[in-house]
C-alpha cells in the first residue's frame, strides 16, 4: 500500500518467494478458499508444501478464524501444480485495495492462468438453502473501490469464464447468480438486500469481486464459487451471525472440496 512501490513487482517478489518455499518453480492454477471451501486443500490432490502467508512478501497477518492463513502448493491428479491460497486479506479490514488483491497478483506471477476464487456469503434467492453452492456469472462491485490504478480500462464482459462455468456444471448441476460485493464488515441491512436484488444481484459478500478484476488485469481466466450460507437479511425470518455462517461453511466443506477436486481435474 505504499504509494512509492510496484505492487506487480511485491508480487514477483512474492511469487520467488513461493517458490523457493514449494520448490515448484511455476504453478498452473490458482484457487483462493473462503468460508467453507477449506478442505478443498486436502481433498483435491497431494500437498507437496505449505508455507505460513506471513513468510511471503506482501501478505498480513490472518485476521479470522476460519481463514488459515496458508499457501500451499498442491499437485493435482493430472500433473498441474495448483496453488492454494487460505489466506484472504478483506476490503473490510482497511488495509487497502492493494492487499486485498496481492494473492491475486502473486498467482499470476506464479504462473497461474487460471484463478477460481470461492467464498461463503449470503444468499437472496429464498429457493437457495443453507449449504447450497453457486457459480458466479458476473458481480456489481459495491465498494466503490478498484484494484485498477491509472487508465486501465479493461473490458469485463465475461469476466467469469463462459468455459469454466461450462466445466464446472459438467461436474455437478450448479444454479448462477450474480455476486454483489459489499464493504462489510457488517452483513446488510434488509433494505440494502432488496436494492441488491432490485439492481440484478443473487449472492451478497464482502469478498471476490475486486479480486475478480485483478484477475483479470493480469490476464488470467477466472471461476467464481460462492457457497450460499445463509440467507440475506430479510429473505429468511432467520438472524444472522457469524457462527452460523461459519457452521454452515464447516457443515459443506466435504462435498465441496469433492466438487472443487472434480472442477480442477477437468481444467487445462
Ligand atoms: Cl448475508 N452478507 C455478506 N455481505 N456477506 C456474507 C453474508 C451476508 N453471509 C455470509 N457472508
Amino acid at each position: 500500500d505504499d504509494p512509492g512501490i510496484d505492487p506487480v513487482a511485491v508480487a514477483r517478489e512474492a511469487a520467488d518467494a513461493i517458490a523457493t518455499a514449494t520448490g515448484v518453480e511455476r504453478h498452473d492454477i490458482a484457487l483462493t478458499l473462503g468460508s467453507g471451501w477449506g478442505r478443498a486443500a486436502d481433498l483435491i490432490g497431494e500437498t507437496v508444501a505449505t508455507v505460513p502467508a506471513s513468510d511471503i512478501p506482501g501478505f498480513s497477518k490472518p485476521a479470522l478464524a476460519g481463514h488459515t492463513g496458508t499457501i500451499r502448493s498442491i499437485r493435482l491428479p493430472s500433473g498441474a501444480h495448483a496453488l492454494v491460497i487460505g489466506a484472504r486479506t478483506h476490503y473490510y479490514e482497511g488495509h487497502g485495495v492493494r492487499r486485498v488483491v496481492h494473492s491475486v497478483r502473486t498467482a499470476a506471477a506464479t504462473g497461474a492462468t487460471t484463478m477460481i476464487l470461492t467464498n461463503g456469503a449470503g444468499g437472496v434467492r429464498p429457493e437457495w438453502a443453507p449449504g447450497t453452492p453457486v457459480l458466479i456469472s458476473d458481480h456489481i462491485n459495491l465498494t466503490a473501490d478498484s484494484p485498477l490504478e491509472g487508465a486501465t480500462f479493461i473490458d469485463l464482459t465475461d469476466l467469469y469464464s463462459a468455459r469454466l462455468r461450462g466445466i464446472a456444471r459438467e461436474v455437478r448441476e450448479l444454479d448462477e447468480g450474480v455476486y454483489v460485493q459489499f464493504r462489510g464488515p457488517n452483513y446488510e441491512t434488509p433494505a440494502e438486500v432488496r436494492m441488491a436484488r432490485t439492481i440484478g444481484g443473487d449472492i451478497v459478500g464482502m469478498s471476490t469481486a475486486l479480486e475478480a478484476i485483478a484477475a483479470r488485469e493480469a490476464g488470467m481466466e477466472v471461476l467464481g464459487l460462492s457457497l450460499i450460507t445463509n440467507a440475506a437479511a430479510g429473505v429468511s425470518d432467520q438472524p444472522l451471525s457469524h457462527e452460523e455462517v461459519i457452521e454452515a461453511g464447516r457443515a459443506a466443506e466435504a462435498e465441496l472440496g469433492a466438487l472443487l477436486g472434480e472442477i480442477v481435474t477437468r481444467i487445462r
